[in-house]
């Protein structure tokens, strides 16, 4: 089903300081691009093609500066503040007339995923209610935990539990149908003084509409938010694409792979590229897809 997107990009960034003192954490370099590529190519892959990016006053800018209006990829990308980081889900407060009554995909800006295509049957089959997922992890108190019952079915979510009743985590991608509004509306600010997450999927689980996917065991995710887990994710990135040959996190090659560009568009936006690597990798995307349409 065709969704919108909100990138939510704002936060302190407290566990990267001092790199947080004049950049925000989304914008700081995983390897060779900036954070919030990553997880705009994960909404572009699933074909998603209204942005919607939420950050703090101070850094919107620059994000503008980066994706520009999303004209170079086909797509729309617009602009909303939070002034103080009162919740995740707050965003859908902030984006209420950008929602205007269409199903949304939430993506936190520091969550790097990559391998397999468990997203792309999700976005397929959304229909109402929410969609989550589940993620294996070590330390499952760090983050929302969901607890399946012997059948398989979502049982409980809890925020930051000190005894985690399962080991899945719910990574920071979220797909929502309209109501998603009226229940955030509906939220008391947790003790910590925010709008929770948690709390919206704890809702839709008393609806019986929410839906939770089991993320299979060569799937990545990471999250980019301390000085360490910035640094394994460079590593990994890095890895995967010395070893492949290929970008991971490269809007404009998703966006042309979806057909949100054409080719020529698509040589247009490399033609205006400074001389780089990142240039020449998307040369090669332009040569062989040019090959392989002429074969
Ligand atoms: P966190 O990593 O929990 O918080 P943070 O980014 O403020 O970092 P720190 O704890 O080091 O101060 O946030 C998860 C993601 O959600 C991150 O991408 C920032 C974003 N976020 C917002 O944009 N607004 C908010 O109100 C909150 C709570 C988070």
């Amino acid at each position: 089903m065709y969704m919108k997107g909100i990138i939510l990009a704002g936060g302190a960034g407290s566990r990267l300081y001092p790199l947080t003192l004049v950049a925000s954490k989304q914008l700081q370099p995983v390897y060779d691009k900036p954070m919030v590529y990553y997880p705009l190519t994960t909404l572009l892959e699933n074909g998603v093609r209204e942005f919607c990016l939420i950050s703090t006053p101070q850094d919107l800018p620059r994000f503008r500066q980066l994706l520009g209006d999303g004209t170079s990829l086909g797509v729309t990308i617009e602009y909303r503040e939070q002034p103080k980081p009162a919740g995740i889900a707050q965003a859908f407060l902030i984006a209420e007339t950008f929602i205007g009554g269409d199903p949304v995909a939430l993506i936190l800006g520091d969550n790097l995923f990559y391998g397999g295509d468990s997203f792309l049957q999700a976005f397929k089959d959304f229909r109402t209610g929410a969609t989550i997922f589940g993620y294996q992890v070590d330390d499952a108190e760090r983050y929302g935990v969901v607890e399946f019952d012997a059948a398989g079915k979502a049982v409980s979510i809890e925020e930051k539990p000190i005894s985690p009743r399962s080991n899945y985590a719910v990574p920071g991608l979220y797909l929502y149908d309209d109501q998603v509004v009226a229940i955030t509306r509906a939220l008391e600010p947790s003790p910590r003084g925010e709008l929770e997450i948690t709390d919206v999927n704890k809702e839709y689980l008393r609806r019986g509409a929410l839906r939770v996917w089991r993320l299979s065991r060569g799937f990545a995710w990471l999250d980019a938010g301390t000085s360490s887990s910035l640094h394994d994710a460079s590593a990994y990135v890095q890895t995967i694409e010395k070893r492949q040959g290929i970008k991971i996190g490269c809007p404009e090659e998703a966006a042309f792979r979806q057909g949100f560009l054409d080719l020529e568009r698509l040589r247009l936006t490399v033609s205006r590229l400074p001389s780089c690597e990142y240039r020449a990798y998307l040369e090669k995307v332009v040569k062989e897809s040019g090959a392989s349409r002429a074969t």
